[in-house]
């Protein structure tokens, strides 16, 4: 608590020398490093960092995003993040950034390549990008004295879990794809890294299924082509652009037959980021690597989410029953006890309004001419 305050006076009074000093005034802020910052997840935690009073400098090689996200991303902030087309993989690249941006406090790092079905035909590429992204990223961090990092996992790394709904206790299973394989690796890499007495610190947070869009409906998902995931595919489908959602087995051992999901809101797994943040800084930290999982502790079937978006917006899905998908796991659910309990942090929203949001952020789309 003394340390905190402490703390308060100092950023006081940086800020009064600042409004002297700098006729632009700027408040000053921790800084933040987000890679991946223009992605889905990404910018959604970069309006709630700043929204919370931070600082963020996004890197991001435009892969899978566009730069534009920026320009909304200040619509709905009121603030400009620094950006940088920087491929997390080019260390120089890094270098000089950390040299241009010195004083960035901690990462979140997002940045990384995510298509299940795509990773099985590339694994190559998914080793090398998600694998040396992070281990430059890490080797940075002592050099330029960055105290920690958070990092983007999965509720993949759990597999089909013996014991549902799943606590982070859980054992880790065999991963069904490279992509899988990489996000086991990541943390154990991370893991290593802080054990060898690297002065850094983590917080690996399992996503459980992200959905939804920012409630502005200016920044959201953007598939490549066509979507493997299944929101996307349902507002796709509903806005006319996908013929019909293929619904992926119905003889699953679920009450309906369908897979079973713990489906979350995009903003809520945004503010999960910013509280691991206030862990790592504040210093809060119980152990130098903590894993949290990031879920409602609510699991969805298919079915059941394409009735409730069907109830939610109104429009009809038109969906038929189709094979099973290689690879699926039959259910998975989050325990979010110890995010709950231990980070502070809730799922808030309901799953009408998030699916609400998905397809708003559909509309908006098609406003502009998109999709
Ligand atoms: C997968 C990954 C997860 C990753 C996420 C985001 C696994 C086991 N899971 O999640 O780690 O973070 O992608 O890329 O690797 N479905 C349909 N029709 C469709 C699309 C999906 O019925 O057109 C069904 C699927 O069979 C599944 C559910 O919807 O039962 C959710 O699928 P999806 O959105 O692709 O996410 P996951 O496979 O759960």
């Amino acid at each position: 608590m003394v340390k905190i305050r402490e703390k308060s006076v100092k950023t006081k009074k940086k800020r009064y020398l600042c409004t002297i000093e700098q006729k632009n005034y700027v408040e000053m802020k921790e800084k933040i490093l987000v890679t991946g910052g223009t992605g889905f997840i990404g910018s959604h935690t970069v309006v709630e960092l700043q929204n919370a009073g931070y600082e963020v400098v996004i890197i991001d090689n435009l892969s899978n995003s566009k730069a534009d996200v920026v320009d909304s991303i200040e619509q709905i902030t009121g603030i400009r993040p620094a950006f940088y087309n920087i491929d997390c993989l080019d260390f120089t690249a890094l270098r000089l950034l950390a040299h241009k941006e010195p004083d960035i406090k901690a990462i979140i790092h997002f940045a990384a390549s995510k298509a299940v079905g795509e990773s099985v035909e590339k694994p190559l590429k998914y080793y090398r990008n998600n694998l040396n992204s992070l281990i430059n990223l890490l080797e940075l961090m002592p050099q330029f004295n960055i105290q920690g990092i958070v990092f983007s996992s999965s509720c993949t790394v759990y597999g089909q879990p013996d014991v549902l709904p799943v606590t982070e206790d859980a054992p880790i299973k065999q991963a069904e794809s490279p992509y899988g394989q990489t996000k086991q690796i990541c943390e154990q890499i991370i893991r290593d890294t802080v054990k060898s007495c690297s002065p850094i610190t983590s917080v690996l947070l399992r996503y459980f299924n992200p959905i939804g869009a920012h409630p502005t409906g200016l920044i959201g998902e953007l598939p490549n082509g066509v979507p493997q995931n299944l929101v996307p595919f349902i507002t796709q489908t509903a806005m006319g652009i996908r013929e019909q959602l293929s619904v992926f087995g119905d003889d699953y051992d679920t009450p309906d037959g369908s897979c079973i999901r713990d489906y979350i809101n995009v903003v809520d797994l945004a503010k999960a980021h910013v509280h691991a943040i206030g862990r790592i800084l504040q210093k809060k930290q119980l152990e130098p690597v903590e894993v949290f999982n990031i879920g409602t502790g609510r699991g969805l079937s298919v079915l059941e989410l394409v009735h409730a978006f069907e109830e939610s917006t109104g429009v009809k899905l038109n969906y038929r029953i189709a094979g099973r998908r290689a690879g699926d796991i039959v259910k998975v659910w989050a325990d979010p006890k110890k995010a709950n309990e231990v980070l502070g942090w809730k799922a808030q929203e309901t799953i009408e309004d998030t699916l609400r949001s998905a397809w708003n952020w559909q509309v908006k789309l098609r406003e502009k001419g998109v999709q």
